[in-house]
């Protein structure tokens, strides 16, 4: 395994807004290397408790040697964050009395790790699978999927406007062979679509596409976030970093969601709604320092939105 690399991104902002105290417990949904789960388990030691869970075994393998100091406090799990719910119910807890953290997508290690196939600038197979015992890869959409399919993930993943295009490329050329690597798609892209409308390389809007479809990133987004934030003790906050429009705009519509007193149709005459179950605590989203992006340029693009139950 490569070096992990990865800078925890909003760092002490994502910790001061989680309101870390002592005795409490909380959950890091998207462990990584580690970074936001150490800050996490100096401030709640000795007595509260962090559970972090991590899809990628590479990252497991990091945080376990970051965090070895604090054991004690934190128990890493290799599982997704949509099983929350249903691990917090097995070890017999019922509230998550201090809250949780999302800091959405992928880590500096995923991205810049060639054999994992995220980037279309080295080369590699068509991966892209945050947990490579996923059955679906960035290949099998690729080669699989139709062509009407690759359109609607082009379009709805990553507002590619020449998705048509695009898909029509890749199924000629998957028809006389299979197209195996990430170079060999961002060429195909490259000559699909006039270049001289893009400001950024034609290939990042497909690979963000075919990233967040292979990881069923926005569905596990929405399921965890519905499925949680029931299960926050009143004034537990929730604290949710994401890094592109479609992520933060979920975000921010469910966090709306949640703290409206109704979403009733005009046209209904009882309410039925749900008491609200929380309070924004961040009217606009929270984003780096301009000391933050020069240190670590991926940075620019994160948004931090939180909320805290009632
Ligand atoms: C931006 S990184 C988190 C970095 C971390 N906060 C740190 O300080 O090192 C996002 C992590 O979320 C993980 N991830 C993505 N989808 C996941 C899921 N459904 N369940 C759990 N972890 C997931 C990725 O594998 C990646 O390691």
């Amino acid at each position: 395994m490569a070096e992990f690399i990865h800078e925890p991104v909003l760092l002490e902002e994502a910790v001061e807004w989680l309101n870390c105290r002592n005795g409490l417990l909380y959950i890091d949904g998207t462990l990584g290397g580690g970074g936001h789960s150490k800050e996490i388990a100096k401030r709640i030691y000795p007595d509260g408790r962090l559970i972090s869970f991590d899809v990628d075994p590479d990252a497991i393998v990091a945080a376990e040697k970051n965090l070895a100091q604090w054991k004690d406090t934190v128990t890493i799990l290799r599982s997704s964050y949509v099983n929350i719910p249903e691990i917090l119910k097995s070890l017999n807890i019922k509230k998550i009395t201090g809250g949780i953290l999302l800091d959405l997508g992928a880590s500096y290690y995923q991205l810049t790790t060639g054999e994992r196939g995220f980037s279309f600038s080295k080369e590699a197979p068509l991966d892209m699978r945050f947990n490579p015992d996923n059955p679906v890869s960035a290949y099998d959409i690729v080669n699989s999927f139709s062509e009407q399919e690759l359109v609607r993930i082009f379009s709805n993943y990553g507002e590619e406007r020449f998705s048509k295009r695009i898909a029509r490329k890749i199924v000629e050329k998957r028809h006389k062979q299979p197209i195996k690597t990430t170079v060999e798609l961002a060429n195909l892209i490259k000559s699909a679509v006039p270049v001289s409308s893009y400001k950024i390389h034609p290939a990042t809007r497909v690979f963000q596409a075919l990233r967040i479809a292979v990881n069923n990133e926005l569905d596990n987004i929405e399921k965890s976030l519905k499925e949680v934030i029931p299960l926050l003790e009143k004034n537990a906050r929730i604290v949710v970093i994401s890094f592109h429009s479609l992520e933060d705009r979920l975000v921010k519509n469910l966090f709306k969601y949640y703290s409206s007193n109704c979403v009733c149709l005009p046209e209904q005459l009882i309410c039925t709604c749900e008491p609200k179950k929380l309070k924004i605590l961040t009217k606009k989203p929270i984003t780096a320092s301009q000391e933050e992006i020069k240190r670590n340029p991926p940075s620019r693009s994160a948004k931090m939105r939180v909320a805290e139950r009632v």
